[in-house]
């Protein structure tokens, strides 16, 4: 069994599509163990809580920096026996200090196809904004590897959406997030349970 972590900070949509994907038997081999938010507001605490998963709130700025912040949390998923780190909407850069604890074994979903709007400043909604504004006419999402940098970690999966006229960023991240996002998450985590992915 995979044990997972999700770490969230705000509605949990891309969490409900692994949980639904685990209560279908679309996604086997896997548990959620935990599900971790940066704001205690997060609508996502009550989609684990609604589940019966045990979702906790770490705020960085309870700690005294992102070292040790990072440091905290690693050990807490430790702790767990947490063999992977999904980042689901987390939007909080992790410091270098936790990568090295989980090296290749933390992925994100981004809502864009890397290498196109990612890195810095590009998250949630503004990834849509500066896709539109660009006028590219197709976009999408990829889970990838979280390696030191931003974004910049090996792809995993990818899947393409088509912009459409009349798109505003709300329209477009919809889309990208039924279409591509709430699919190709689930199977990454399920291609790497079945240990396909190295
Ligand atoms: C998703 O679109 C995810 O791809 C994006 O935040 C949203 C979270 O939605 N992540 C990033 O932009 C990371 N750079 P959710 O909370 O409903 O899953």
């Amino acid at each position: 069994m995979l044990k997972i972590a999700v770490l969230v900070s705000g509605g949990g949509t891309n969490l409900q599509a692994i949980i639904d994907a685990i209560d279908n038997h679309k996604l086997t081999g896997v548990t959620i163990e935990l599900v971790v938010s940066n704001k205690d507001d997060a609508y996502a605490l009550t989609r684990a809580n609604d589940h019966g998963i045990t979702g906790i709130c770490i705020r960085p700025k309870d700690y005294a920096d992102k070292d040790a912040y990072g440091r905290y949390l690693a050990e807490f998923l430790k702790d767990h026996e947490i063999d992977l780190v999904v980042l689901a909407g987390f939007l909080v850069v992790l410091p270098e200090c936790f990568i090295d604890e989980f090296e290749n074994r933390i992925i994100n979903i981004h809502p864009s196809l890397i290498p196109s709007f990612c890195g810095d400043g590009f998250y949630g909604l503004k990834v849509h904004e500066a896709a539109l504004a660009r006028g590219v006419k197709v976009t999408g999402a990829t889970v990838h590897y979280v390696d030191k940098g931003c974004d910049t970690g090996p792809i995993i999966m990818q899947k393409a959406v088509y912009v459409e006229p009349g798109d505003t960023p709300e329209i477009l991240q919809r889309r990208v997030m039924e279409q591509a996002e709430w699919v190709i998450l689930p199977q990454a985590i399920q291609n790497i349970a079945n240990r396909q992915i190295r």
